[in-house]
């Protein structure tokens, strides 16, 4: 056992409900909820705000080791500043699903991840945590829901952000997204050997978390 309690990876594509699961089952279990796609999004807008060339997988990878990633109970800071919500614009999220393509910078972030994640008490959520991040995690799960709900959580998310996308925008944001993150050669997105999956297509939230927490509870025990 890890110092502050078991390390639970939940992985899955957009809009798959890890973040909102995430976050409820870390409040529940007391532990620190570690988003990994805000690690890749923040890289991807300080790649945007110093306009750095996007194709340079060099000059990406540069930038990710002169960063410092820190997480606490009121969230990420990278390069000193809590980005918040200036993460959650789909441009950023597609930005990070192509630096996200760059072996070197994997590697940097997976560092960063585990370094974060080390002591236990953590719920990471992201796309190849119980692959290759945490592959010892004691509990992986595997998020997923139909395109069409996924999109609509999306779209709706956004529009209560203020942002003014389309349906159809998000959705082909999407789908673009999820093809990147399937196919990148290093640590793609696919479902661990040993994950419990879960469609969250129609699902109450609390429901869901329920059901992992049970996971958890019983894997605690034994
Ligand atoms: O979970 P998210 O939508 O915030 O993630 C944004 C992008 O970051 C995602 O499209 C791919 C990348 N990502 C990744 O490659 N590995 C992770 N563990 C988390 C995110």
């Amino acid at each position: 056992m890890r110092p502050k309690g078991v390390v639970i990876a939940i992985d899955g594509p957009a809009g798959s409900g890890k973040s909102t699961v995430a976050q409820k089952l870390a409040k529940r279990l007391g532990y620190l909820h570690i988003d990994t796609g805000a690690i890749y999004r923040s890289l991807a807008f300080w790649a945007l705000e110093r306009q750095l060339p996007l194709e340079d997988g060099e000059a990406i990878a540069r930038l990710a080791s002169e960063l410092s990633f820190e997480y606490d109970e009121a969230g990420l800071k990278v390069g000193g500043v809590r980005l918040g919500q200036a993460l959650r614009h789909e441009r950023v999220a597609e930005v990070a699903a192509r630096l996200a393509c760059y072996p070197q910078v994997r590697e940097i972030l997976l560092q960063v991840q585990r370094d974060l994640g080390a002591e236990g008490g953590v719920v990471l959520e992201g796309r190849d945590i119980g692959t290759v991040v945490f592959p010892d995690a004691e509990l992986k799960v595997f998020l997923t829901a139909s395109e069409e709900e996924r999109a609509l959580r999306r779209w709706r998310e956004e529009k209560a952000r203020g942002f003014d996308s389309s349906l159809e925008e998000v959705r082909a944001s999407i789908r673009r997204r999820d093809e990147q993150d399937a196919r990148r050669e290093v640590a793609p997105l696919r479902v661990a050997q040993d994950a419990l999956q879960i469609d969250t297509t129609g699902r109450e939230v609390e429901g869901i978390v329920a059901e992992i927490e049970g996971a958890v509870r019983k894997k605690l025990k034994g």
